[in-house]
């Protein structure tokens, strides 16, 4: 046990799938695992371990924004052995050719801080996505003919931004969208010698205003699962 993971040493896979909500890590786990087994509830926060076509993963929640998820990906990788991270969730589309619904795989992430911003202070460390995890999720994405779009995105550390200057200049940047936790979880692995790899559903587009309707929101939520499976395994 951890201070916020409950499970037992042995509990945890060494591939770790990580939805900021953890009922969506509930539900993922219930519709593509086999035998899946509840492993945290600590604070709320599930985790559950099963086997997919034979293969180990824990699905386990990260919570909302960087700091949670660092809590989470540094006991997952430290004290229970993660060495495969990847963030399945949903982000804000900041360029036009970007629909809803759409995948994108975070090649890097942008930020105006992160949790690690203390430790590296003058350094402006360059999150990386780990490059074979996200080669095969392309072509897993490819392979079932979902759009999917590759490059950076912003890891932003509020959801009510005050500044619109902020995604005019994100935008004209190339930045592909935003969403609040793939820069700290790119950094923690790296740290620690794990992979990691961030694929996110377009849900809402900062510059058409459009928002996924909820009823298609988890089919959705249901391909990135299977897209994040494959490109661990496949
Ligand atoms: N996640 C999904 N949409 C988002 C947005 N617009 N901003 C930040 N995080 C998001």
């Amino acid at each position: 046990m951890t201070v916020h993971i409950g499970a037992e040493p042995g509990q945890i896979a060494e591939c770790v799938l990580m939805p900021g909500d953890p009922l969506r890590a509930q539900w993922a786990a219930e519709t593509f695992l086999e035998n899946a087994e509840c492993v945290n509830r600590v604070r709320g926060m599930l985790g559950f371990t099963g086997t997919w076509k034979g293969n180990r993963v824990t699905i386990h929640g990260s919570g909302m924004g960087m700091p949670s998820l660092s809590i989470y990906a540094n006991e997952l990788i430290r004290d229970y052995g993660a060495r495969t991270l990847i963030r399945i969730g949903s982000c804000g589309a900041m360029q036009d050719r970007i629909a809803v619904r759409d995948v994108i795989v975070a090649m890097t992430a942008s930020t105006l801080s992160t949790p690690s911003r203390g430790f590296f202070r003058e350094v402006n460390f360059a999150p990386c996505a780990d490059y074979g995890l996200l080669r095969a999720a392309v072509a897993a994405a490819e392979a079932r003919g979902t759009p999917v779009h590759v490059g950076g995105i912003y890891s932003s550390d509020v959801f009510y931004d005050e500044r619109p200057d902020l995604t005019e200049m994100m935008t004209r940047h190339g930045v592909l969208g935003v969403e609040m936790e793939a820069a700290e979880l790119y950094t923690v692995a790296a740290r620690h010698g794990a992979r990691a790899l961030a694929v996110l559903t377009v849900s809402d587009h900062l510059l058409t205003h459009e928002a996924l309707p909820s009823d298609q929101r988890e089919r959705s939520f249901g391909d990135m699962v299977e897209i994040a499976l494959e490109a661990a395994f496949g």
